[in-house]
């Protein structure tokens, strides 16, 4: 190997490294939702009654990394090799960004080889039904709906 191309091989490595570094440290939820599950609005209402058993999973399953106050500042998230931070969920503006489907999709699926998120649908540890998923996608809506009261 001449001189010139170990600093070309050298070159390239690094372009490797720097845009894996900039694809991973961009990538948050997922963007690979089928489009009709993201263009689905939420089949069900979120009852007053339901309102405490959707705060007991949120603060069992999720608040470790969300946060109890959905600002994604949970201690695991604070951890240094969660790549992906959550998302702030009390930003409203954001979340007028993400459709009910991507929510759906992101619980049912987790984050895949994209964050930390678990998958919580049929078929995981977890074997939530698609309805107690869209419960929660509903009650995921709530932190920004009072940040915005
Ligand atoms: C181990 C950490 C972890 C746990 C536990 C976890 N999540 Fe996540 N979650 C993430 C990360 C990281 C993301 C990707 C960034 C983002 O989009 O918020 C994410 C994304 C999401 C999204 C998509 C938000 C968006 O940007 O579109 C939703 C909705 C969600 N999580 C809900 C939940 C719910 C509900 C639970 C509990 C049942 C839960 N998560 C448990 C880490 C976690």
């Amino acid at each position: 190997m001449s001189k010139l191309s170990i600093v070309e091989c050298l070159a390239a490595i690094g372009l490797i490294i720097g845009f894996t570094g900039i694809a991973c440290t961009s990538v948050s939820a997922r963007d690979d939702v089928p489009e009709e599950v993201k263009s689905r609005p939420n089949p069900v209402t979120l009852e007053e009654s339901e309102i405490r058993y959707y705060e007991r999973q949120f603060k069992g399953k999720c608040s470790r990394c969300h946060g109890i106050d959905g600002t994604g500042k949970g201690s695991d998230a604070e951890a240094s090799d969660q790549i992906v931070k959550p998302a702030n969920f009390t930003d409203a503006k954001y979340m007028a960004s993400r459709t009910d489907g991507q929510l759906f999709y992101q619980i049912l699926k987790g984050g895949g080889d994209r964050c930390a998120m678990p998958a919580f649908g049929p078929g995981s540890d977890h074997a939530w039904t698609e309805d107690k998923i869209w419960h929660m996608v509903a009650f995921v809506r709530r932190f920004a709906q009072a940040s915005s009261q």
